[in-house]
């Protein structure tokens, strides 16, 4: 008998599908990058092919072991990381992971994380050579001392990165941005000139936590990446200030633990949403979201989730 979570009874009503950037999804809800790891140890758990898709832990050119203990801290509303892109590098992806990968009947993004230009290029070209659905370029990781947030808080270091990867690829080009920054619109805007198909926002905000008796940082690293409910406002501003800025689809994340958080996302612009630290918290949650959209958008009388995205009206 089959051990996995049986499905969910479908909505038939309610159309969940949905095109980001190049991608069509068959609902709106990812897994958010670092949280799911490459869903290895949920497949034989869950089904999936449930979920519109996966994002996966940021892949390096080479592997790296992250950042040293302890690398994760409880905040109020959220948790600091510096994991610090632990990973066992592209060709150990390609070769020994994605074939598994690509069983699991979702889109596949992987996520990109380099150091500087080249490494981004580079990787671009290998994963162009395989059956991933989308790259996500990730710009804006706080937690590695040389490129990607550094990359991403420079609008013209993010065009000269977007730039040089579209022409390793016809892929659908999807770039991840760091709320780190004064105006999240001048980088989104540079990034859309450059040639990519959607944007993803946000990633963590850096922060520190404290430990009073030792009076040092609790993490190893000193800083970390907020995310949880504690950004949820920050990440849906962000969301509804980019989707004034550009025309680009949106994927939109940032402490969504709930349905009614993910439509909120979509109100303010988001075609498609990441769920991250809630899936650490509760990794069931992410499979029953599709379902429990739909079923919050029928009782409002709408007969598609697409429906939702851009639909806030502001006073
Ligand atoms: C433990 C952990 C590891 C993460 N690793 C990555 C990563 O490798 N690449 C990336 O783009 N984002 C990474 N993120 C950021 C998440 O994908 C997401 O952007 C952020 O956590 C906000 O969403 P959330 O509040 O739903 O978690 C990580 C987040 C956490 C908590």
């Amino acid at each position: 008998m089959d051990n996995k979570k049986t499905k969910p009874q479908e909505n038939k009503v309610v159309k969940r599908e949905v095109q980001v950037g190049g991608v069509r999804l068959k609902n709106p809800i990812l897994a958010a990058s670092g949280t799911f790891g490459f869903g290895a140890e949920l497949a034989p758990h869950y089904d999936l092919s449930l979920l519109g898709g996966i994002c996966t832990t940021g892949i390096t050119l080479e592997s790296r072991r992250g950042n040293p203990p302890p690398r994760i801290a409880e905040t109020s509303g959220g948790m600091l990381n510096s994991v610090g892109l632990q990973n066992p590098g592209v060709s150990a992806f390609v070769t020994d992971i994605l074939p598994e990968m690509l069983n699991y009947g979702c889109a596949i993004i992987a996520n990109v994380a380099g150091n500087s230009t080249d490494d981004y290029v580079e990787m671009t070209r290998i994963l162009n050579a395989t059956e991933v659905t989308a790259l996500e370029l990730n710009l804006s990781c706080p937690n590695v001392s040389a490129g990607g947030m550094s990359i991403g808080t420079e609008p013209e270091l993010v065009r000269e990165v977007v730039v040089a990867c579209r022409k390793q690829t016809d892929k659908p080009l999807w770039v991840k941005l760091t709320p780190n920054v004064t105006s999240i619109s001048a980088v989104a805007k540079a990034a859309e000139e450059a040639g990519a198909d959607a944007l993803v926002l946000i990633n963590t905000l850096l922060g520190i936590a404290v430990d009073l008796n030792s009076e040092r940082p609790l993490l190893r690293n000193n800083t970390g990446g907020l995310s949880g409910p504690a950004i949820k406002p920050i990440a849906l501003r962000m969301v509804y200030e980019v989707y004034r800025a550009v025309k680009l689809p949106l994927v939109g994340l940032g402490g969504i633990s709930s349905a009614v958080d993910a439509l909120e996302f979509m109100l303010c612009g988001a075609s498609a949403v990441q769920v991250g630290t809630a899936s650490l918290v509760n990794p069931e949650l992410i499979f029953s979201l599709p379902e429990e959209m739909a079923e919050i958008a029928q009782a409002a009388g709408h007969d598609s989730l697409a429906r939702y995205t851009g639909k806030l009206r502001p006073w």
